[in-house]
């Protein structure tokens, strides 16, 4: 039977004792983590957030006392009293900070009983994802979950420390708006008052922390759940967090610039890492070409090289077909990977880069005698030198090309050179935490389904000036003033400066093909007051989630969200989402189409 926890008063958390405290009386509260009945004496581990403390029933010292002891079973919660002493030699554990002391209890009471818990609570990979996302609350219980959320406070806490002394103001934005211009599907809010109108859930806070520059806030961050309808990946969440900053009168610099003496507290407060700045920077154009990814890991080298010029013409037409139709020839030289990599592996790999949309994948190998291959027999003897030549080919070496679009060759290629990079454990002994900004990204792209130029950021993105006239000519080869901070080969966050001219932006919302009616209708509110006078300004957002999954070492978000959606954006604890009464349906002037229901 349960009892009260009347007469008994925490005095510490369960880690919160040292031999400092020998002798004295402590009350600790918490959960049975690990039970041994040794006969006679009965250890009981007790779990709080803080960690772990061992207390001892002694049979001959209070025999209803251990029997009481004997009862407990694993995660029931208790309160114990009792007094502090040193851990005899051989019961020592010197890997933890309460590994000297234990407590030897006068006083037990059984706050709360548990059932034997569904989930493994001490080895998460004997429970599959989906039961302990069904159980979250116990799987949070397990200390290394704990860690995460503990990391994750440090981080946010170093977050608005910062901003606030550098004069930053945290304020809130709506989460019942109109549609935001991230790009993303919205999450809809039907009105009950306004029948058949919706809100949209923010994809983020863009247009409100612009307007709020308009304002005169010339500082504003905050810490902001945003919303996309999005397919969910392992750093993917329909519902997300963003570190949201927006700063007036500032250029591309003045950005940067605060934003890594903001990175660099933030990895002293939360992993006690010092971070070298400035942080490097890469144009886009730049790490596409030299690693294919516009979130390039550069911690290894596995180069594209652009072999398109002379390959272009070669007698081999996989290579000139691709570069007639405006595409390249790339390479990659796997350093020593004739040697470590079999026949058999050296044919998976090209099935690996077949998922990136390539056709194949040639090879050359420069064995000990001759060159392995089953392309240079298309191609002639100074072909074949050139491409030993430029790709720095020795004994050993395994050259991989990809012939294409520039995007397969891209997309393809630096997939391959991430693949080479696991296989081979070439990040093994590299610098934890490596910071890059990546600038210059493109304004547009052309959207070959819909047949329009979309924005690459958003459409409030500003070109640079130097390419405001080729707006005209050539929109697709005009960059902008939007960067992304990588960290470790993901994007962790991107921001830009923003148009304040209204010329610009009526100009770009006619190339993205927005009538000055469509642009009213969907951002009306922000072009009427970008009438009233505008600062320039700009900013950034992280993915918070992102951050702290880097920095605990996770692969995925939904280590470090308490309550995370799985892959089809439903909530296995909650049952989120749910079908809802009629009554409420009705309020909203809502029927089901029973029929597509049905179907599904
Ligand atoms: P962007 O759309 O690039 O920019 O988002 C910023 C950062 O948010 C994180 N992120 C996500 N994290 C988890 N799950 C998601 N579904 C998800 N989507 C995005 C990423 C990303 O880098 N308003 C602009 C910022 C600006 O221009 O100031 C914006 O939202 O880490
Ligand atoms: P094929 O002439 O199709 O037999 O291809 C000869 C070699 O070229 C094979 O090793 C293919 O994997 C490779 N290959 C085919 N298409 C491409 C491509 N687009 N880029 C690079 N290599 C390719």
């Amino acid at each position: 039977m349960a009892e009260s926890m009347q007469g008994m008063k925490r005095t510490g958390r369960c880690a919160g004792f040292s031999k400092d405290n020998i002798g004295e009386k402590a009350t600790v509260m918490g959960w049975v983590n690990k039970r041994r009945n040794l006969g006679g004496v009965i250890f009981i581990d007790v779990r709080d957030v803080s960690g772990v403390m061992q207390v001892v029933f002694k049979s001959e010292n209070d025999k209803a006392l251990f029997d009481k002891a004997e009862t407990l079973r694993n995660e029931y919660v208790i309160a114990v009293s009792g007094t502090v002493i040193e851990r005899d030699e051989e019961t020592i554990n010197p890997n933890l900070e309460t590994g000297y002391i234990e407590i030897v209890a006068d006083k037990l009471k059984i706050l709360s009983e548990a059932e034997t818990p569904p989930i493994d609570m001490s080895d998460a990979s004997k429970t599959n994802e989906l039961m302990r996302l069904k159980y979250r609350y116990l799987d949070l219980r397990r200390p290394v979950m704990q860690e995460n959320f503990i990391l994750r406070h440090k981080a946010v806490k170093a977050t608005r420390d910062f901003f606030n002394e550098n004069s930053f103001l945290e304020i809130e934005t709506p989460f019942l708006t109109k549609s935001t211009p991230e790009g993303a599907r919205d999450y809809l809010v039907p009105s009950r008052i306004n029948k058949g109108s919706f809100y949209a859930l923010p994809q983020s806070p863009q247009i409100f922390k612009q307007l709020l520059m308009v304002s005169g806030f010339d500082r504003y961050m905050q810490i902001v759940k945003c919303f996309r309808d999005e397919d969910l990946r392992a750093d993917r969440q329909p519902e997300f967090t963003q570190i949201d900053v927006e700063m007036s009168f500032v250029d591309e610099d003045d950005i940067l610039g605060i934003n890594e003496q903001f990175i660099k507290r933030l990895m002293k407060e939360s992993v006690d890492v010092d971070i070298k700045l400035p942080i490097k920077r890469m144009t886009y154009e730049e790490a596409m070409n030299r690693f294919g990814s516009d979130k390039p890991e550069i911690r290894f080298g596995l180069e594209l090289v652009d072999l398109s010029d002379f390959l272009g013409t070669s007698s081999f037409k996989v290579f000139t077909g691709a570069v007639e139709k405006g595409g390249s020839v790339r390479a990659i030289n796997i350093k020593g990977g004739y040697e470590k990599f079999s026949r058999r592996e050296i044919d998976s790999l090209g099935e690996f880069v077949k998922t990136y949309g390539a056709k194949g994948m040639a090879w050359i190998a420069v064995d000990k005698e001759e060159l392995k291959s089953p392309v240079i027999k298309f191609l002639s003897e100074r072909e074949i030198n050139t491409i030993l030549e430029r790709m720095g080919a020795e004994t050993g070496d395994l050259i991989c090309f990809i012939a294409d679009s520039n995007k397969v060759v891209y997309d393809s290629l630096g997939a391959l050179r991430m693949e080479v990079a696991k296989k081979l454990g070439l990040l093994e002994g590299t610098e934890e935490y490596s910071f890059l900004w990546v600038t210059h990204f493109p304004l547009m792209e052309f959207d070959d389904e819909a047949k329009r130029w979309t924005s690459t950021h958003h459409p409030f993105t500003s070109p640079l000036d130097e390419d405001l006239a080729k707006l005209e000519t050539d929109p697709g080869s005009v960059r902008a003033k939007a960067y992304d901070i990588i960290l470790n080969g993901v994007e962790l966050g991107g921001g830009s400066i923003r148009i304040h001219r209204r010329d610009i932006q009526k100009k770009i919302f006619n190339l993205l093909g927005f009538s000055d009616e469509q642009a009213h209708e969907r951002f009306g509110f922000l072009l009427d007051a970008f009438e009233y006078g505008v600062p320039p300004h700009g900013g950034i957002a992280y993915g918070l989630d992102r951050l702290i999954m880097l920095l605990a070492g996770k692969s995925s978000i939904r280590d470090v969200i308490a309550f995370p959606k799985i892959q089809n954006a439903s909530c296995p604890m909650t049952d989120a989402p749910s079908v809802v009464d009629d009554i409420q349906l009705k309020e909203l002037a809502i029927k089901l189409d029973l029929a597509q229901l049905q179907k599904q």
